[in-house]
């Protein structure tokens, strides 16, 4: 068992689409079977609200996240499997730690420097912070309270969160300097590029481009979309390059080394557009057919679904419990007697 302590979040909003089953879901279910590692995964729900998503659309894509991950075999006696709001020392820290961090350092943040901007590059004599709310700005407390909660020594993220387990650090180590030594200092570890995948139109798959393929798409819906992946105007037996192909990165990112290798002999030999889009709707119909069928057994049972939730609260905050209270202590919200 190593002292290392991982720790991840995912924001509940959007179904979850195969870029994030390859970048995300994938490594984190396999990671989560390690018995040498220990590991938290949770359901941001807090950080949901900053996107102003309806609250409708905010519950049920916590239902399919929490239902896709454990479809594909998350292990939750292994690792601790939680949804935020469930952990009410989260906020509390969340205010702590708001105490503790310079407004200056929020400015940074590129998050809500980009809003900022998108309202400066729309013209006139706009509000700059227009639409923005205080929970886009402090978006990354809440985030530092999720990772310090739990002492993480190791954040796995995209590349777009790194600067905010950076600050999670700054902020510890600030209040490390007023308190003393209570909060661990995490660090981030991003994943490589190639777990990035394109979506239909070739540019990174994501729901704000609208261009995803959802993970559990029902067969009919899932061949659909295949066929819609773009592609260039090369004849069928005309040789194809593999660089930039959308349908051989994908095909890459489900398959093993020799079935892309096979593939990439395919390709060669001029294999046609639509055949390929019938190869690639094949493997990973196949390849995520048994957990689709899980999947749907767990939508259609959600308190099977909030039963798992509920043991992660549990185990969660046999660690968040007896730490805030330490932490009020440091602070000097303490007991007078
Ligand atoms: N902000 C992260 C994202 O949008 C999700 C997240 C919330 C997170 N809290 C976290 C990730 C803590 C790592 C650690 O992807």
């Amino acid at each position: 068992m190593t002292d290392e302590i991982y720790l991840t979040g995912i924001t509940t909003t959007g179904t979850p689409h195969i870029g994030n089953y390859v970048g995300a879901i994938r490594p984190s279910v396999a990671a989560s079977k390690d018995a040498l590692k220990k590991n938290f995964y949770f359901l941001a729900d807090f950080h949901a609200l900053a996107k102003n998503e309806d609250p409708d659309k905010i519950s049920q894509s916590t239902l399919e996240i929490a239902a896709a991950w454990l479809a594909l075999g998350m292990d939750t006696d292994n690792s601790v499997f939680y949804r935020q709001s469930d952990i009410p020392e989260i906020p509390e820290l969340t205010w702590i730690l708001t105490s503790m961090t310079a407004k200056g350092l929020m400015n940074r943040a590129h998050s809500y420097k980009a809003a900022v901007q998108a309202n400066l590059d729309s013209g006139g004599d706009k509000d700059p912070d227009k639409g923005i709310t205080m929970a886009l700005y402090s978006y990354p407390i809440l985030m530092a309270a999720d990772i310090l909660m739990f002492r993480a020594t190791k954040v796995p993220v995209g590349r777009d969160q790194k600067q905010h387990v950076e600050m999670a650090r700054d902020i510890a180590q600030r209040f490390n300097h007023h308190f003393g030594d209570v909060l661990v200092l995490p660090e981030p570890v991003i994943g490589d590029d190639t777990a990035v995948l394109a979506g239909l139109d070739g540019r990174k798959m994501s729901k704000s481009y609208n261009n995803t393929i959802a993970l559990f798409a029902p067969e009919k819906k899932l061949r659909k979309l295949i066929m819609k992946i773009k592609t260039n105007s090369l004849e069928p037996g005309e040789p194809k390059d593999i660089a930039d192909s959308t349908l051989y990165d994908i095909f890459k990112a489900f398959a093993t080394p020799e079935e892309t290798t096979a593939i990439e002999k395919q390709y060669e030999d001029g294999i046609a557009w639509g055949a390929m889009k019938q190869v690639l709707f094949e493997y990973i119909n196949d390849h995520i057919g048994p957990a689709r069928e899980e999947y749907e057994r767990l939508i259609a049972n959600p308190a099977d679904v909030e039963a798992e939730l509920l043991k992660g609260a549990t185990r969660a905050r046999e660690v968040a419990v007896p730490y805030i209270e330490q932490i009020r202590h440091a602070i000097g919200i303490r007991k007078l007697g």
